[in-house]
């Protein structure tokens, strides 16, 4: 069972005159291109939020264009850039939960897969208030078996203090239902526009890459925003629920996609 993760593509109005750092939209294309391309085509693709750069009608509908050459499902959760009730709109086939949050829950390949809406719209961080941790409680309970939990916002600190800043309401809150209800074996994130890994409860929790640039890597407490040209790409998250029903067996790999070709090509052993 293969998974795509697509996180933090920060799409633009075309209009606008925002393209002086790197091309997101063509980015973006660059990566759905890869995403169309692989050998083995992942059964959905999880977009990780921030999928647009601030939240107007024009981005969403670049948005939508672009992932309108995507050969694959896709599933969207919000972001601290996103507009939720656009991002809803712009994804309509998305089993969206009805509450005031935009979350969902879905089953894809066997593997049960929660999308939680960690956002304050109008702020960079993150909050899962009481009805927010009540749906994912009854989301977790009402799943067959294990669970990959998506969020933008991952839940735990970096050691990046610039990003760490905007904080996490309502950590304990998530902390309490991962611990009390059992089943998520893995959680997904984005945001922090870097590869990196971490657990919160016992449980795995990764941030994917982001499709444009990448938070630099200072842990200086006083560290200044500085953001980096690493590599573009995407993350694949393969399960093997037949060897392990538990879920507790897997692999992420990075894909880039701007690396051009390798000179050396090696035989088969
Ligand atoms: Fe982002
Ligand atoms: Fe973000």
């Amino acid at each position: 069972m293969l998974l795509a993760q697509l996180s933090d593509t920060h799409v633009l109005d075309p209009a606008s005159d925002e393209h002086r750092y790197v091309d997101n939209n063509g980015r973006l294309a660059q990566a759905i291109d890869a995403l169309n391309a692989e050998a083995v085509a992942p059964e959905a693709v999880l977009a990780t939020g921030d999928l647009v750069n601030s939240g107007p009608q024009p981005e969403y509908e670049a948005l939508v264009s672009l992932f309108s050459e995507l050969a694959l499902p896709v599933l969207p959760i919000p972001g601290n850039h996103d507009d939720r009730d656009r991002l809803r709109a712009a994804f309509p086939q998305t089993p969206w939960a009805d509450a005031d949050h935009a979350s969902w829950a879905t089953t894809v390949g066997g593997l049960d897969i929660i999308g939680l809406d960690s956002i304050i719209p109008g702020k960079a961080g993150a909050e899962i208030d009481q009805p927010r941790a009540e749906w994912l409680a009854s989301a977790i309970d009402a799943a067959n078996g294990p669970v990959l939990l998506t969020l933008h916002h991952p839940p735990f600190r970096s050691g990046i203090e610039w990003m760490d800043a905007s904080g996490f309401l309502g950590l304990d809150l998530l902390n309490d239902v991962l611990e009390q209800h059992s089943g998520v074996c893995r959680i997904l994130c984005g945001h922090l526009h870097r590869p990196i890994t971490s657990a919160i409860a016992g449980i795995p929790a990764q941030v994917g890459i982001s499709t444009v640039q990448h938070i630099g890597l200072d842990f200086r407490s006083d560290a200044s925003v500085t953001l980096i040209n690493d590599p573009p790409g995407f993350t694949l998250h393969q399960f093997d629920l037949q060897a392990d029903p538990s879920g507790a067996t897997w692999s992420s790999h990075i894909r880039f996609t701007d690396t051009g070709e390798s000179p050396y090509a090696p035989t088969r052993a």
